[in-house]
């Protein structure tokens, strides 16, 4: 029997959509507003779940505390207030796509859980718009 057990967080950062190997005209056919060479931001919420068996012991898939703890250091620290595309190593090379932002998050926390806990993250870049993955 597995169960998931999820967090959720939030971080606000700046960002800007584009492909540096095309002209202006065809990034802005492609990404229009989200390639605005001076940037915008986004209130991105984040859910963190966690699947696995329950620790007999403990009655938890995995301690909330530690869950918490993971996403703030790896996630929140490092991304939380800065601009993207600028201020991370992790965006340097890669556009930041609520795609990727998912996928690079997953990959942060993917090696501080047991390799027995499945790990999937969603990403809301909007209200209505949001990113899966599940590694
Ligand atoms: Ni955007």
């Amino acid at each position: 029997m597995k169960v998931t057990v999820s967090r959720k967080a939030q971080f606000n950062a700046a960002h800007r959509l584009y492909n540096p190997n095309w002209s202006f005209e065809k990034n802005d056919e492609v990404f229009g507003k989200c390639n605005n060479p001076n940037y915008h931001g986004h209130n991105y919420q984040l859910i963190v779940s966690v699947k696995g068996t329950i620790d007999p012991e403990t009655g938890y898939v995995i301690d909330m505390k530690d869950l918490k703890a993971l996403i703030k250091e790896h996630v929140e620290d490092v991304f939380d207030h800065r601009n993207l595309n600028l201020d991370t190593e992790d965006f340097k090379e890669l556009n930041p796509t609520a795609e990727n932002i998912a996928v690079v998050i997953w990959n942060k926390l993917r090696p501080h859980l047991k390799s027995e806990l499945e790990l999937k993250v969603v990403l809301y870049e909007t209200e209505r718009n949001f990113v899966e993955f599940e590694g």
